[in-house]
């Protein structure tokens, strides 16, 4: 399963989700901000290929644990599909309304990628990072597409 295989594009920055930000734009900075994940993970997936050197994972670990931390600002209610037009293109999102009645779900796979992306970091610092770490990461991106995006 390689969803982060779909990184492609220079993200934006993340700046701060606040509430007060306008809905476009919240939709606009959370698929911005997944993509950059997508990235951050094949950029881990290289360093472990390569055997390179691990030090260097534990700055894509922290912008992962920074997103995934603060997940729930970027995914109000009134943001997601229906009320907001399902698709793929500017304003239209795939995120499903099932994520307000199922929000402590939502937030678990969020905190699941937080324990796991911490475990990483940890064990970057002494080279201790395995394939199946990140195969285990992976396995949470998938897990919570396939309940709360539509295809
Ligand atoms: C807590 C749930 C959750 C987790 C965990 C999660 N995602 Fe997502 N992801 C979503 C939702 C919901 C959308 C749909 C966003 C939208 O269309 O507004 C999405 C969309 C995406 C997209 C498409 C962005 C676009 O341009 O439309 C990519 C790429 C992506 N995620 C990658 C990842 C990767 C890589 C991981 C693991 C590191 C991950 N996601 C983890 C919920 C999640």
């Amino acid at each position: 399963m390689r969803v982060w295989r779909l990184a492609a594009l220079a993200a934006a920055g993340l700046g701060m989700a606040g509430a007060a930000m306008a809905q476009g734009n919240v939709i606009a900075e959370r698929k911005d901000g997944m993509r950059e994940m997508g990235r951050h993970l094949e950029a881990i997936n290289g360093i472990l290929q390569s055997r390179g050197n691990q030090a260097q994972i534990a700055t894509a670990a922290d912008r992962i644990i920074a997103f995934y931390s603060n997940i729930n600002a970027l995914y109000p209610a009134s943001s997601l599909t229906p009320p907001v037009p399902q698709g793929r293109s500017d304003g239209q999102t795939r995120a499903l309304a099932a994520i307000e009645p199922n929000r402590a779900a939502f937030t678990e796979y969020s905190s699941d990628m937080v324990r796991q992306l911490t475990a990483m970091k940890t064990a970057a610092a002494t080279g201790g990072v395995t394939p199946e770490m990140l195969r285990a990461a992976g396995q949470v991106c998938a897990g919570c597409h396939n309940q709360f995006r539509a295809r």
